[in-house]
C-alpha cells in the first residue's frame, strides 16, 4: 500500500529536468523518501533515481544532468518495498522501452507479476509499479496509447500514472483511477502533476482528470478520453491561486505560514455565504427545505484532524438544529455497519478530498441510500466530485502535513451549515441566528489579534520541549479542541500527549499526574467553567505544571495555573476557531525547539490515499 506519492510530467521545447525537479519539490509533502526522473535523451529514456529526499537525486544529477525536452518524475512514499534506489520510480521494462511513474496501488500486482515472470520478465524491485512497465512491454503493439489502454484494462486498484515510450518521444500519457491527477495546459508545452502547486508557475489552466480517464499530451495539445477510448470533452479550470501561495511566503515553514493564513482562510470561507446578516447556502446546497427537514439523523465521518472538526460538528448541529448527531472515524465507520437510512445525512469532512477511508465511508453511505454532504478543500477532488452536496472550504493549498487552516475552515463550514439548517428548520430565532452570524464575521479579525504576539506560547513551548509526556484537558467543546491540540503536538514534536475530558481524570488518569508534568488546560466554556477550574486544581495538587487557556478578561484562571494564555471572547459555540490557534502555535514552537522537520514529520503523509 502506498499512502501517497507525487508525480510530474513535461513535454515541450524546454529542458525537462529542472522543470520536473521544481515540480517534485512542490510535491514533496506528498512523500519524500526517494525520487527519480526519466528523460528522453539521445534516442533513449535515461533514468536517474535515488533513495532519500529530492536533494539526493539532485546531487546525482549535478554530476550527470539529463538533457531532453520530454520526461516524467516521481517523489515517493514507500510501503511496497523499503525506500531504496531500486524501489524508487520511474520503473522501466527490461529493454527500457517504457518508463512509468505511479501514485496509488495495483491490487492484483502479484498475479500479474507471476504471469510475467513465467513469460521470462525479470524484476529488479519489490514494487507493484514495476509490474506496469513489464505489462506494457508484454502488451506492446507498437502504439503507445492503445498499449496503455490494454494494460490499464488488466490492472486493478488505484493509480495515477505518467508513461513515456522511447519510440514516441513526442507523446506522454497520463492515466487516472482513484488517485489525484491533473494536466496543465501551456503554450507549446504541457504538464502532468499530482497537484496544482507543481505546475502553477508554468500555467494556470488545468484539466482535472476523472476516474477512468486518460490524457495524451504532445507539445501542441492534450487529448482526453476514457481509458477504454471514448473521447472526453472538459472545460479547462483556471486556477486563481498564485504561485507564492504554494510557496512559503517568507515564513520559515509552511505550517507557520498556514497558521498565519487562517484569518484570510476564514474570511474566504465565509465569503458569499451570508446575506442580509444570515447564512444562505441555497446557491451551494441544492437540497430543498423539505428535503432538509426530512433528515432525522446526521453522521459526521472523517479521519485525523478532520474527525476532530466532526466532533465540534456534533455539538454545533445538535445545539442549533436539534437533530441527533453521531461522529465516527472513517476507518471504523466503513466496517461497523452503521444504521443508515434515507433520512440520514452523512457529512464527510476531508481537506484533501482523497483520504481513502473517508471516500469509502462516503460510498458506503450512498450505497445505503443516505445523502452525503462533502466538506473539502480541494476543487475537483474525489469527495468534491462524488458527494451529493458539497461545501468547499477555501483555505487554499495546505502543504504542511500537520493540518491547521484546513481545520479552522472546516469549523467555519460546519458553523455555516449548522446556522443554515437552524434557519430552515426554524429551531433558532432569527435574532439568535443573526447574533451568531455577526460573531462569525468577527472571527477573522479576532484570529489576527491572536496571531500578533506568540511570545508567551513560544516560551511555554520551550519548557515542554524538554518533556516526553504531557496532558491536555478540557470540558465540552474545549475537550474536542484539546484532542486536536494534542494531535498537532504529537504529529510534529513526537512528544507523547493525551487529551482528556477533564471530568474523567479522577476515574484513572489522575494516577499519571506527577511533579512537574505539563498539563494544558482549556477553560473557555462558561457553562462548565467552575467544574473545569476544580479539575485544574486536582492536577495542580499532584504537582502538574499547568498552562491555562482562557477568555480575555478572566482574572480567576490565573490564580489556579502557572501560566495563562487568553483568547478574544466570542460565543461559546464559536470559541474553538480561536482556542485552537494557540495550540497550533504551541505544537509548532515545540517542534522547532526540538529542531525537528516541522512540515514533513516522520512516518506521516499529507493525505492517506489508500486504506
Ligand atoms: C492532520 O494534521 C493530519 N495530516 C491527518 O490527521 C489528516 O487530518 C487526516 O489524514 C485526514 O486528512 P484529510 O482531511 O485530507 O481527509
Amino acid at each position: 500500500m502506498k499512502p501517497m506519492c507525487g508525480i510530474v510530467g513535461y513535454i515541450g521545447p524546454k529542458q525537462a529536468q529542472n522543470i520536473l525537479l521544481e515540480g517534485l519539490r512542490k510535491l514533496e509533502y506528498r512523500g519524500y523518501d526517494s525520487a527519480g526522473l526519466a528523460v528522453y535523451q539521445d534516442g533513449k529514456l535515461k533514468v536517474e533515481k535515488a533513495e532519500g529526499p529530492l536533494s539526493a537525486l539532485e546531487e546525482r544529477l549535478n554530476g550527470q544532468p539529463l538533457h531532453g525536452e520530454m520526461g516524467i518524475g516521481h517523489t515517493r512514499w514507500a510501503t511496497h518495498g523499503k525506500p531504496s534506489d531500486e524501489n524508487s520510480h520511474p520503473h522501466v521494462d527490461g529493454k527500457q522501452q517504457f518508463a512509468v511513474v505511479h501514485n496509488g496501488i495495483i491490487e492484483n500486482y502479484l498475479e500479474l507479476k507471476e504471469e510475467l515472470q513465467e513469460k521470462g520478465y525479470a524484476f529488479t524491485s519489490e514494487t507493484d509499479t514495476e509490474v506496469i512497465a513489464h505489462l506494457l512491454a508484454d502488451l506492446d503493439d507498437g502504439d503507445l496509447v492503445s498499449t496503455v489502454r490494454k494494460a490499464v484494462a488488466r490492472m486493478e486498484g488505484a493509480y495515477a500514472l505518467a508513461i513515456a515510450h522511447v519510440d514516441e518521444p513526442d507523446k506522454l500519457v497520463a492515466v487516472r483511477l482513484a488517485s489525484p491527477l491533473i494536466v496543465g495546459v501551456g503554450d507549446g508545452e504541457n504538464f502532468i502533476a499530482s497537484d496544482i502547486p507543481a505546475i502553477l508557475e508554468h500555467t494556470r489552466d488545468v484539466y482535472v482528470l476523472d476516474d477512468g480517464e486518460m490524457a495524451v499530451l504532445t507539445r501542441d495539445g492534450v487529448e482526453l478520453s476514457t481509458t477504454d477510448g471514448k473521447p472526453v470533452s472538459r472545460d479547462l479550470m483556471h486556477v486563481t491561486w498564485d504561485a507564492a501561495t504554494a510557496e512559503k511566503g517568507g515564513y520559515e515553514h509552511f505550517m507557520l505560514k498556514e497558521i498565519h493564513e487562517q484569518p484570510k482562510a476564514i474570511r474566504d470561507t465565509l465569503a458569499g455565504r451570508i446575506k442580509d446578516g444570515l447564512v444562505d447556502l441555497s446557491q451551494e446546497i441544492s437540497l430543498s427545505a423539505e428535503e432538509l427537514k426530512r433528515f432525522d439523523k446526521i453522521h459526521f465521518v472523517a479521519c485525523g484532524t478532520a474527525y476532530h472538526a466532526g466532533l465540534i460538528g456534533k455539538s454545533v448541529v445538535e445545539k442549533l438544529a436539534r437533530i441527533p448527531v453521531e461522529v465516527d472515524v472513517a476507518s471504523e465507520y466503513r466496517y461497523r455497519d452503521p444504521i443508515i437510512t434515507p433520512s440520514t445525512l452523512v457529512v464527510v469532512v476531508s481537506q484533501s478530498g482523497e483520504t481513502a477511508d473517508t471516500l469509502a465511508a462516503l460510498r458506503e453511505a450512498q450505497k445505503a441510500g443516505a445523502q452525503v454532504l462533502g466538506i473539502t478543500n480541494v476543487v475537483g477532488s474525489s469527495v468534491a466530485r462524488e458527494a451529493d452536496e458539497v461545501l468547499m472550504t477555501w483555505a487554499g493549498p495546505e502543504i504542511a502535513v500537520a493540518s491547521t487552516k484546513a481545520y479552522t475552515t472546516q469549523l467555519i463550514a460546519i458553523y455555516l451549515f449548522g446556522l443554515y439548517l437552524a434557519r430552515i428548520l426554524e429551531t433558532r430565532s432569527e435574532s439568535e441566528l443573526a447574533e451568531a452570524t455577526e460573531a462569525l464575521l468577527k472571527l477573522p479579525k479576532q484570529a489576527e489579534t491572536l496571531l500578533e504576539d506568540p511570545s508567551a506560547i513560544r516560551r511555554f513551548a520551550g519548557d515542554i520541549a524538554q518533556h516526553e509526556d504531557l496532558f491536555f484537558i478540557g470540558r465540552g467543546l474545549d475537550h474536542a479542541v484539546v484532542m486536536e491540540g494534542s494531535l498537532k503536538l504529537k504529529e510534529i514534536s513526537y512528544i507523547h500527549s493525551d487529551a482528556y475530558a477533564a471530568g474523567e481524570l479522577k476515574h484513572g488518569t489522575l494516577a499519571l499526574i506527577e511533579e512537574g508534568i505539563p498539563v494544558i488546560a482549556l477553560a473557555t466554556q462558561k457553562a462548565v467553567y467552575d467544574k473545569m477550574v476544580s479539575n485544574i486544581i486536582e492536577v495542580k495538587a499532584r504537582g502538574a505544571h499547568v498552562l491555562g487557556l482562557g477568555l480575555e478578561g478572566d482574572d480567576e484562571l490565573g490564580k489556579s495555573v502557572d501560566e495563562v494564555i487568553t483568547i478574544p471572547e466570542t460565543l461559546p459555540l464559536l470559541t474553538p476557531v480561536l482556542s485552537v490557534i494557540p495550540l497550533q502555535l504551541l505544537a509548532y514552537y515545540t517542534s522547532t525547539a526540538r529542531g525537528l522537520n516541522v512540515d514533513k514529520p516522520r512516518n506521516l503523509a499529507k493525505s492517506v490515499t489508500v486504506e
